[in-house]
């Protein structure tokens, strides 16, 4: 485990702990404000993300942006981060030996940032951080609370793509995120 960001960045840029590190172009490590108190996990990097090596940079990136825009959370002042940090080839799903080979480097991104608040984008983010007992469809907009951090669990923005009536939800969860955030600093 690392105390400083840059140096658990510097330590991953060479991984070859699991299979996605053959075909990847660039590590896809996170971005933003690391006092922030709020974390965005995603779950893996897309073609666009392992192009530049930012996360949500793609299509689904610039959806969520524009859900940014609507309840006034900007970017710059949140971190976003993915359960793997490679792509998975053809966008599948990220296969449980990666995930387990990559997910202490989020543990440690969460343990250096310390977010108060965690938005998990989608069932692979909800089931990997939260436990394969959570389903996205029951838990989505519902608050939990582990360990002192506020969990929020919404729809991966991919999916607002595929079915226009997730926006809705997708805009009523950051909203909650946003009057939580506003509670914690009073
Ligand atoms: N989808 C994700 O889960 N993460 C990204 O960074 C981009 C798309
Ligand atoms: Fe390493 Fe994670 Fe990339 Fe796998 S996905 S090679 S564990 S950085």
């Amino acid at each position: 485990m690392f105390e400083k960001i840059e140096e658990l960045e510097e330590s991953i840029q060479n991984c070859t702990k699991c299979k996605l590190c053959k075909n990847r172009k660039n590590i896809v490590f996170g971005v933003g404000n690391i006092n922030t108190k709020i974390m965005f996990i995603g779950e893996g990097p897309g073609a666009d993300e392992d192009d530049q090596g930012i996360p949500f940079v793609g299509k689904a990136g610039q959806l969520m942006n524009k859900a940014f825009d609507i309840v006034g959370i900007n970017r710059e002042e949140i971190y976003i981060a993915n359960i793997v940090k490679c792509r998975p080839p053809n966008n599948r799903d990220p296969e449980q030996d990666e995930i387990t080979a990559c997910i202490d480097y989020l543990r440690n991104q969460v343990m250096i940032i310390k977010p108060e608040i965690i938005v998990l984008l989608g069932r692979i983010a909800l089931q990997n951080i939260l436990g394969s007992e959570y389903k996205i469809t029951a838990s989505r907009g519902k608050w939990i609370e582990k360990k002192d951090i506020f969990y929020m669990p919404t729809w991966h923005p991919a999916a607002l793509l595929r079915d226009e009536t997730k926006k809705v939800d997708f805009i009523e969860d950051l909203k909650q995120v946003v009057e939580k955030l506003e509670n914690i600093k009073r």
